[in-house]
């Protein structure tokens, strides 16, 4: 029986100041989902991994499961579908952790059909996967996953992706503190009225942020990661937020936020030996205040999802 295995990589949605609209992919880490026909007529997850058993194995109800039926849907066929999903990262951790999933299973699905489908027509199925997670279909960690890169959301009706230049060798710093902040809850404390003035400041960095990525210049994006609007609330759900942005920034980070919804957070770096002695920092900070994590250094991903062999 032919199967298909895809790994589809995590992502760093908003970057600082694009709540929603900008989002970059990460080589590491990620999730493989296998793919192959069964004779049931229907979708089954047949196994789950790593999840220390908190999906459900429900295909409805998983977003692994629900994407492929829409997948199916869209290409009308009746075939039934077994997934293995092989969760490489925390849920609930702020590195679109229910979007690798999402993506993974349709570039599988679709490589498996003979790719009937375009990543651009994959996009807003992986939305609906957003949906089913967080109760709402954004698409700063989707589309990132799927093509790979710094990606801009410009409009979501219509929806209207643009998969911005990427080309410094920038490293990223990712740490994940052990706390739960699960993206529905950290949407809702968000306040829905914004003031002129912090709009216009939050407009001047995301213009000032996607601007550096497309003349390379690092300086001009490590003054353009400022969020004036979502940053404040949402940092009081990170312990020693503060702290450890400003022990980022002392060690020559380019910029410091936090990683889509939370809690992790996330460190921009020029060098590889950079994001090493933040990530150890950060490490040993957090341990010194008893607070658990993770901590690891990669790169900006440029490929988005593949296909394994
Ligand atoms: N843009 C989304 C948010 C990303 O910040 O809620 C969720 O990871």
């Amino acid at each position: 029986m032919k199967k298909v295995k895809c790994y589809a990589p995590a992502t760093v949605a908003n970057v600082v100041c694009g709540y929603d609209i900008l989002g970059f992919a990460i080589d590491q880490p990620g999730d493989e989902v296998v793919v192959s026909f069964n004779t049931h007529h229907k979708t089954v997850i047949t196994k789950i991994e790593g999840d220390h058993g908190k999906l459900p194995l429900d295909a409805e109800k998983n977003v692994v499961g629900h994407v492929v039926n829409l997948f199916l849907d869209k290409i009308n066929s009746k075939q039934g579908v077994d997934i293995e999903l092989y969760k490489k990262m925390p849920l609930n951790s702020g590195l679109g952790s229910s979007a690798a999933s999402s993506v993974g299973a349709l570039v599988a699905v679709n490589e498996l059909f003979g790719n009937p489908l375009t990543r651009e027509e994959l996009l807003p199925l992986s939305m609906e996967g957003e949906r089913l997670a967080s109760g709402n279909a954004h698409a700063d960690n989707v589309a990132p996953s799927l093509l790979g890169g710094l990606v801009l959301i410009r409009s979501y009706d219509p929806l209207d992706v643009v998969k911005l230049p990427c080309e410094m060798d920038l490293h990223v710093v990712s740490v994940h503190p052990h706390v739960d902040v699960p993206t529905g809850e950290a949407r809702k404390i968000i306040r829905q009225q914004v003031s002129l003035k912090k709009a216009v400041e939050q407009w001047g960095n995301i213009a000032g942020l996607v601007a550096g990525f497309c003349t390379n210049d690092v300086e001009l994006i490590g003054r353009s990661m400022k969020d004036v609007i979502i940053e404040p609330i949402r940092s009081m759900l990170i312990p020693y937020f503060a702290e450890m942005k400003q022990l980022s920034l002392d060690h020559q980070a380019i910029g410091f936020g936090i990683s889509g919804s939370g809690p992790s957070v996330f460190a921009l770096c020029s060098s590889h030996e950079q994001a090493l002695n933040i990530a150890n920092q950060l490490y040993s900070f957090l341990s010194s205040q008893s607070i658990e994590c993770e901590s690891l250094v990669t790169k900006i991903n440029k490929q988005g999802a593949i296909i394994l062999p």
